[in-house]
Formats: C-alpha cells, sequence, structure tokens
C-alpha cells in the first residue's frame, strides 16, 4: 500500500492587501481591538471580476510547478470550498477547465466543510491514494468570503479574507500522511453559518455570515486539542516528535491554546493569520505553503495539521513531509 506524500505545494493572494486601519476608516473598530483579541493585522480581497476557481488555479499552477508535474497527470482534483463560483458545476471541474486538461476526462469535485475542507478534502484524498484509485492529486482550499460578509458587523468582517492554498500529493513508498481524523457535530450548526439559500430566484434567509464568536472559540480550542492527540497517540507518536504545527489560520489565541496544550512552543507553529486573516478552507494550505517556501519546514520533518469550521466540522492530520 502506498503512501500519500507531498509533491508540492502553492498559493495565492488577492493583490488588494486591508489592513487593520483601512477597516477602522470604515466601521466602528480599531487596529488594537483587532490585533489583541485575533492576531490580524492584514486580509486580502478579490477583485469584483476574480471567482475562487482564479484564486484556486493560481495557487494550483504553483503547486504544480513546485511538484515539477504537467497538469496532465493528475488523476483526481479536489478543491475544498464554502464560496464556490455557482451553484453547479463544481468549482473543481472550472479548475479543470482552467487549467487546460478538461479532456484529461480526470474526476474533479468539491468538499465543503467550510474552515475544515481542507483536512476534509486531504483526508479524501490521501483514501483515493492509500487505495490505489490515484496517483496524483491536486488538493486544493479556495475561498473568496468577503462575499458572504456584511461589511457593517464588525463582529464577523474583520475576521475574514480571501486566497486559496494548494498540496499536489502523489503515490510514494514513503510517508507521507501517516494518520488523519475527522469529525463532525451537527447539533452546534447555529454556531456559525451562512444560512441564505436562492429559492425561485430570490435569496431565502441572510446570505451573510453569522456567528456566535465565544461559542465557536471555546468549542475550537477543546475540539482542536482533543482531535490533535488522538491523531498524535493513534498514530503511535508523541507530541515531542511533531516539528511543525500547521494550524487552520483562524485566530493567534485559538492556536496559542492548541499548541499549549500540545507542549509546543509557538517557534513550532507556522502562523500566518497576521497576514490574511482566516481564509476558511485555503488558510491551511497557505500556511504550509508560507512554512515550505521560507525555509522553515524541511523535508522529513513530522507536521500536524489541524482545523475546525461550521458545522462543526474538523479534523487533523500527522504527516512526513
Ligand atoms: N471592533 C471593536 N469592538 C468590537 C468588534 C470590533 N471588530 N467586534 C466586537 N466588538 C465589541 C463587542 O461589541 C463587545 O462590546 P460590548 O462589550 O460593548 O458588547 C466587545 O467587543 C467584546 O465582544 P466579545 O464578542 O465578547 O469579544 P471576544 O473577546 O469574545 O472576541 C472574537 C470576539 C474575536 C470573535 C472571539 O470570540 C473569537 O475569536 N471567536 C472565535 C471566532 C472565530 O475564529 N471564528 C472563525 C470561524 S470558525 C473557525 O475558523 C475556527
Amino acid at each position: 500500500m502506498q503512501y500519500a506524500k507531498i509533491l508540492g505545494t502553492g498559493s495565492y493572494l488577492p493583490a488588494n492587501r486591508v489592513s487593520n486601519d483601512d477597516l477602522a476608516k470604515k466601521i466602528d473598530t480599531s487596529d488594537e481591538w483587532i490585533t489583541t483579541r485575533t492576531g490580524i493585522k492584514f486580509r486580502h480581497l478579490a477583485d469584483d471580476n476574480e471567482k475562487t476557481s482564479d484564486l484556486a488555479v493560481a495557487a494550483a499552477r504553483n503547486a504544480l510547478a513546485s511538484a515539477n508535474l504537467p497538469a496532465e497527470e493528475l488523476d483526481l482534483i479536489i478543491v475544498a470550498t464554502s464560496t464556490p463560483d455557482m451553484i453547479f458545476p463544481s468549482t473543481a471541474t472550472i479548475v479543470q477547465q482552467k487549467l487546460g486538461i478538461g479532456s484529461s476526462g480526470c474526476p474533479a469535485f468539491d468538499v465543503q466543510a467550510v474552515c475544515a475542507g481542507f483536512m476534509y478534502a486531504i483526508t479524501t484524498a490521501n483514501a483515493y491514494i492509500r487505495s490505489g484509485m490515484a496517483k496524483n492529486v491536486l488538493v486544493i482550499g479556495a475561498e473568496t468570503f468577503s462575499r458572504i460578509l456584511d461589511w457593517n458587523d464588525r463582529t464577523t468582517c474583520v475576521l475574514f479574507g480571501d486566497g486559496a492554498g494548494a498540496v499536489v500529493l502523489g503515490a510514494s513508498d514513503e510517508p507521507g500522511i501517516i494518520h488523519s481524523k475527522l469529525q463532525a457535530d451537527g447539533d452546534y450548526l447555529d454556531l456559525l453559518k451562512t444560512p441564505g439559500q436562492v429559492v425561485n430566484g430570490q435569496v431565502w434567509g441572510t446570505p451573510f455570515l453569522t456567528m456566535d464568536g465565544p461559542g465557536v472559540f471555546k468549542f475550537a480550542v477543546k475540539m482542536l486539542s482533543k482531535v490533535a492527540d488522538e491523531v498524535i497517540t493513534e498514530a503511535g507518536y508523541t507530541a515531542g516528535q511533531i516539528d511543525w504545527l500547521v494550524p487552520h489560520q483562524a485566530n493567534k489565541r485559538i492556536i496559542e491554546s492548541t499548541a499549549k496544550h500540545l507542549g509546543l512552543s509557538m517557534e513550532k507553529v507556522v502562523l500566518t493569520v497576521q497576514e490574511h486573516g482566516n481564509t476558511s478552507a485555503a488558510s491551511i494550505p497557505l500556511a504550509l505553503d508560507s512554512g515550505i517556501r521560507s525555509g522553515q519546514i524541511s523535508r522529513g520533518q513530522h507536521l500536524l495539521l489541524e482545523g475546525i469550521g461550521g458545522g462543526f466540522a474538523w479534523g487533523a492530520v500527522l504527516l512526513k513531509y
């Protein structure tokens, strides 16, 4: 049985970079409030003509180049997103078309698990490779959350941004993804949601993100710590063997709590939330790509990826890079 190994990574942030001070000119907030509560300094916002698939394709091209793999050799594309280009077809098929490999016939589909989307997508890709159903898989997290935010609601709009990250996984005799775990608890769906839907040409319910911030915070810290422990223990590892924690970049305080629980110093955590805010499914591959390109993460090191989002849905992945 072959492992799923990371062959290459890539990412993309839209050019429009908005600071906390920029936001404070439009709504009643401050750099001090946002920084102390979240660690966020900037977010990047897509232009009107930039779609989620455009961000995804830019990240995918970077990942394919770093993997040195022609797009034609992909045999599966998975896009994690909660902000797809359209109701259907999937953003993954649009990405396939924009990469110019529609005629390859490789399967392509979206996964929707909000901020846990990348955990769900990479775990699905791992299952395809472990079972022999795929050899080279492109896994993307891409979002344009700026389009589902109420820009007059200071309790939510300051937290999120747009972006994309991508990973090319290839079948390998060497590890690879060692262990992963996904979980969900739909009893908490009201704490974080964008309930609107289009019905007979009209929007029913609010099309904007709503959130119980403190409720999300509490649950996130508890469940991320638990799933991280479980993945490490079930794989027969200890937290001391983790070289880098690559967490979902929602909030610096949630990240610090998880690291502290694992006994990891912040020097072992890839932190990028200050640069792009919460980019939902894109945040883990964005952080991973940043960690690799900056030289923090080296080949052979053990990484723990973890994330949680609306649903709630959450998960963690232990891998050897
Ligand atoms: N600027 C200034 N003041 C603000 C802002 C703002 N942007 N937003 C809220 N406030 C005010 C509130 O109105 C409140 O004022 P009041 O006391 O006069 O009513 C005060 O700040 C405190 O509000 P709280 O909600 O208690 O602030 P808290 O310390 O809990 O921080 C936060 C809020 C940052 C949202 C926190 O709860 C949090 O990080 N939760 C996690 C949410 C999250 O990360 N969600 C992402 C999606 S899920 C995921 O990715 C894990």
